[in-house]
């Protein structure tokens, strides 16, 4: 499995037979690596209403017919958009054609942002993708929680993409102890120097997840791993 950092929270999944994105924020996303009009998906999973994390999502669902995964009430909404949608909500999985999904818990808002304001979104979520025989974990935007332990107890993650962002999510130092809680194969960091806010030093936050023994990636945007 492929994984590509498509610039902030936004990732490309190549499988042996299928594209998923996940978070597909790319036009406003300075750091994009990839336009929403040509990026491929043949589904589509969101962690949560907000802008740069739901992004273009409808427009590159209309345009290549992806399936899109969101919680119940955001999923909601986005079958209104005229895409279409599969509901689940946290704690539920789901096997699909192109993998298995999990939502998990985040502690974060859900707000879906629409031209005409915020609209109620249900629950932000993390996402835990399996195929190939290779299990990931995007966190979403999320505080730190201990029940990262129980999701790591419960599931080898060969990839745990984690924000270290910090004012809106996980800081640096709370993404490092995160990482000790799932105890994945590696990680990667996300969610940071999108804009001035959230600029980070991730070389030293993957300097620092090595020194705990875990393997930490620092992926630029566009670049994948092959895990
Ligand atoms: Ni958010
Ligand atoms: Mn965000």
């Amino acid at each position: 499995m492929e994984v590509t950092f498509l610039g902030h929270a936004a990732v490309s999944i190549t499988t042996k037979s299928h594209t998923i994105l996940i978070d597909p924020f790319l036009t406003g996303n300075a750091l994009a690596s990839v336009r929403a009009d040509e990026v491929k998906a043949d589904a589509i999973l969101v962690t949560h209403g907000h802008s740069d994390h739901l992004g273009d999502t409808v427009a590159i669902a209309k345009r290549t017919g992806a399936l899109v995964v969101a919680c119940a009430e955001l999923a909601g909404w986005l079958k209104q958009q005229g895409v279409s949608v599969h509901a689940m909500h946290l704690g539920g999985s789901h096997e699909f054609p192109f993998g298995w999904v999990k939502f998990t818990l985040a502690f974060h808002g859900a707000g879906i942002d629409t031209p005409q304001g915020t609209v109620y979104g249900g629950n932000p979520v993390g996402i835990l993708f399996r195929s190939d025989g290779k299990t990931i974990y995007h966190a979403g935007d999320t505080a730190l929680f201990s029940d990262m332990r129980l999701i790591g107890q419960r599931h080898l993650l060969d990839l745990a993409m984690l924000p270290i962002g910090d004012n809106y999510t996980m800081g640096p130092d709370d993404a490092l102890y995160a990482a000790e809680l799932l105890a994945p194969k590696a990680v990667m960091p996300m969610h940071y120097d999108t804009f001035e806010l959230i600029h980070q030093d991730a070389h030293a936050f993957v300097e620092q997840v090595r020194a705990k023994g875990i393997q930490a990636y620092e992926v630029k945007p566009g670049e994948s791993v092959e895990i």
